[in-house]
């Protein structure tokens, strides 16, 4: 299913920073279990530059900066990692907005990256309902100085319960202000009294990551099928116990010293044993637990994915 000649779809957790505290991160939702690693690590810009080439990647069309613990424009070369990669592919950076300055979002924009501004609320008491610890007024003067310069905006609305009601406003807000897309979903997390969409399962596993030919890789330069493996690798790294069968899997298959960057080139780890268990599992009665709770057939999350 994962070859890297025909990967198209990179996601890159680039730190383990984050300037806020939404409740249904994992940086909250398991914080006992992943503190240790947290606002500790990025991944060196010279490190990215040797692992993502159009070598190894001849096929790549999006590079989406977005991961399970960062936030992506705190990493300190941000903006020389964005205008280096957009020599050779599309760069996406999902970001809560209330970061650095108006002249640093200018400079984003005027390099052609694409940025999803996580924004759940119009005004400052119903952003900071979820996003906790945001500066509307900041994300503002940031998103206006992005999309003055040129820069391709997407308006990204999680739906809760609290905010239900503010969703029609948000998107006429987001056409006001120049922003490209509005895109909405339906969070499927805990810690804010989330609107659920519930839909019939059937005993198949359709890997969302695997059929987007995507890959994911953590701030530790771990390579991982998805994003939702990312939260079992990271509370691994952290605690170094192995409770689920995708820690068993990954533990078995050599853990970090086989499935990292650092210490093996990419076409080592896809083809190597963990991905392939982890596919093999998927045939009924024994799946990875998050691969069947995630990519059971089943509809979940409702967002435009395929056309970022
Ligand atoms: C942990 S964030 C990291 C990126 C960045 N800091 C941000 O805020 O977008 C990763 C993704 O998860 C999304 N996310 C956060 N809380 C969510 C929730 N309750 N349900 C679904 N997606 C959520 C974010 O909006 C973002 O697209």
């Amino acid at each position: 299913m994962w070859n890297n000649k025909t990967i198209e779809w990179i996601d890159v957790e680039l730190t383990s920073f984050c300037n806020i505290a939404c409740p249904g991160c994992l940086r909250q939702e398991k914080k006992e279990q992943v503190e240790s690693i947290l606002n500790k690590d990025i991944i060196k810009f010279e490190n990215l530059k040797r692992w993502i080439t159009p070598k190894e990647f001849p096929s790549l069309k999006l590079l989406n900066f977005c991961g399970s613990v960062d936030e992506p424009t705190l990493h300190p070369e941000i903006l020389n990692i964005v205008k280096h990669f957009k020599s050779f592919t599309d760069v996406n950076i999902a970001s809560n907005g209330s970061t650095k300055t108006k002249e640093f979002w200018k400079e984003l924009g005027e390099l052609g990256a694409s940025v999803f501004f996580g924004l759940d609320g119009t005004d400052q008491e119903s952003l900071a309902k979820y996003r906790i610890g945001s500066n509307f007024k900041k994300v503002q003067e940031n998103w206006r100085a992005f999309i003055g310069a040129g820069g391709n905006a997407t308006w990204q609305f999680i739906v809760f319960d609290h905010n239900e009601h503010l969703f029609d406003d948000a998107e006429r807000m987001s056409e006001e202000e120049g922003f490209k897309k509005f895109r909405a979903i339906f969070s499927h997390r805990g810690g804010s009294g989330e609107v659920k969409k519930e839909v019939e399962e059937e005993k198949e596993i359709r890997c969302k990551y695997g059929n987007q030919k995507r890959i994911f890789i953590n701030h530790s330069g771990a390579v991982l099928p998805c994003c939702y493996l990312n939260s079992e690798a990271l509370e691994v790294l952290a605690t170094r116990k192995r409770k689920t069968k995708f820690g068993k899997i990954y533990e078995g298959a050599g853990g970090i010293l086989a499935n990292n960057l650092k210490y093996n080139n990419i076409s080592e780890v896809i083809d190597g044993e963990m991905f392939d268990l982890i596919q093999k599992s998927w045939e009924w009665p024994d799946p990875v637990e998050k691969c069947w709770n995630t990519c059971k057939v089943k509809k979940r999350d409702i967002f435009i994915d395929k056309e970022i």
